[in-house]
């Protein structure tokens, strides 16, 4: 018996009741356990993008229970035999934004999107654009098989899902300063999580767009200096000397040519960080 049958992962124990053909890596099922445990037994809306074998559909009728709505998408009109299952079914292509215009309308608002489709980055991408506009509040669409990404044939590599998912973290980040100026790229996506093989998007419009402000707990104020350029000790005594009042009156004249020395060598301590921090990138 091999370790991931001696699991008591309740995805797998849904997959494997499946009456119908599926096929899964044995690392997904702790990932779904981990992202989907929440919603079992509640009355959820659940969309999976690719279901034509039907067995997944069938895993997440098990998973879920009776209360979820499991509705599929495929591209193969054979997948439309799934209704008579009572699933809902609907055929288009996920790389089209009016097919999710549409579908998506006739849906209404979705708990969680899976897309286990046809994996280019086009199709992926297209898919998270297109849906994070339906997702609930507190929702999240899931992309599986992001792995992709380093593959040939799924697109161009510069406008892989990875390096979009990357983008979309860059927003999220970019919100700090985008907000103040009413600028804010990504006002749905609030946070991105990444699992071996799987983007998940987390949905939250109003955390995503909440107006920020630095709070002062208004303590006692001990005025410490702030030592994050001080490793460096040529710094570290240019900083002194700029920064102690008394000797500070005395070279007033001096003052600013310190602060361009001192600027110059944190331009060769950034410079020379490069080759530090290069290790870290490697692979990537
Ligand atoms: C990997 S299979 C899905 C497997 C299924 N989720 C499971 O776990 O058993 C991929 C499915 O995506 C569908 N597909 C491929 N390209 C698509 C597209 N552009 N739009 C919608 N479905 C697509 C295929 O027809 C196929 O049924």
């Amino acid at each position: 018996m091999s370790k991931i049958q001696n699991k008591l992962s309740k995805s797998f124990q849904s997959f494997n009741k499946s009456p119908y053909s599926s096929v899964k890596i044995s690392s997904y099922f702790d990932v779904y356990d981990a992202l989907f445990s929440k919603y079992i037994g509640k009355n959820i809306t659940f969309v999976e993008v690719g279901v034509l074998g039907g067995g997944s559909l069938f895993m997440w009728r098990d998973f879920f229970g009776p209360n979820a709505r499991i509705i599929g998408i495929d591209l193969n009109p054979g997948a439309k035999r799934w209704e008579k299952d009572d699933f809902e079914i609907y055929i288009g292509s996920q790389s089209d934004p009016l097919f999710w215009k549409k579908t998506l309308e006739d849906i209404g608002e979705v708990d969680v999107v899976l897309d286990d489709g046809g994996h280019t980055y086009e199709q992926q991408i297209i898919t998270v654009e297109s849906c994070k506009k339906s997702m609930k509040d507190g929702g999240m669409i899931v992309v599986e098989d992001t792995h992709t990404s380093y593959m040939r044939k799924f697109g161009p590599k510069k406008y892989s899902f990875i390096n979009y998912a990357h983008n979309i973290t860059n927003r999220i980040n970019d919100r700090f300063y985008a907000l103040s100026r009413n600028n804010v790229k990504e006002t749905s996506i609030y946070s991105v999580r990444f699992f071996q093989c799987f983007v998940v998007f987390d949905i939250n419009r109003e955390l995503s767009t909440e107006p920020h402000e630095g709070i002062e707990n208004n303590k006692n104020n001990t005025n410490q200096v702030d030592y994050r350029f001080y490793s460096h000790k040529l710094v570290f005594y240019l900083e002194k000397i700029i920064n102690e009042k008394g000797i500070i009156q005395k070279l007033l004249i001096l003052k600013p040519l310190l602060k361009i020395i001192r600027h110059i060598i944190l331009i060769y301590i950034s410079f020379v960080t490069r080759f530090k921090l290069r290790k870290y990138f490697k692979n990537s």
